[in-house]
């Protein structure tokens, strides 16, 4: 079973999109989760804007996710944690320390467009949806 986390700011937009959009993707054999670098919206669910856009194209979501910051256990246990940003895994680095820095990556080139700011849910869907096919192509 591979373990995989996806790491964004909020964890509210890009990292659970992601998350959920990856579990229809791979089955049940995968754990897939899904945290924030930051502590800002600990505890607040899925934005509506991700909730929306997931309802629309048919994916299941847990509508009790709430956001969690990253910590190094998750860098311990997870398999591979993808940061959504350059930013992202800046600070994902920086956690690590050095000590876990093999399994952190950026989710594709350039980032991913924080719907936070453009209000674009459909744009970051569709650099989701891509990211996840390749990411799921690389890990099997
Ligand atoms: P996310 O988006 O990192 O894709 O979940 C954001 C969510 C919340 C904030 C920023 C980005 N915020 O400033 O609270």
């Amino acid at each position: 079973m591979k373990k995989v986390c996806f790491v964004c700011l909020g964890n509210i937009c890009r990292s659970p999109m992601a998350e959920f959009v990856m579990k229809e993707l791979v089955g049940a054999d995968w754990q897939v989760e899904s945290r924030a670098t930051s502590s800002w919206e600990h505890g607040n669910p899925i934005h509506t804007g991700t909730q929306s856009i997931l309802q629309s194209k048919g994916y299941w979501f847990d509508p009790n996710k709430t956001s969690q910051q990253v910590t190094r256990e998750d860098l311990a246990n997870f398999d591979v944690i993808i940061g959504m940003d350059n930013q992202n895994v800046t600070d994902l680095r920086r956690l690590s320390n050095g000590q876990f820095d093999q399994k952190i990556h950026l989710f594709c080139e350039g980032g991913v467009p924080d719907p936070w700011y453009t209000g674009d849910f459909e744009e970051t869907y569709a650099i989701v949806y891509q990211g996840c096919r390749a990411w799921l192509a690389t890990l099997s």
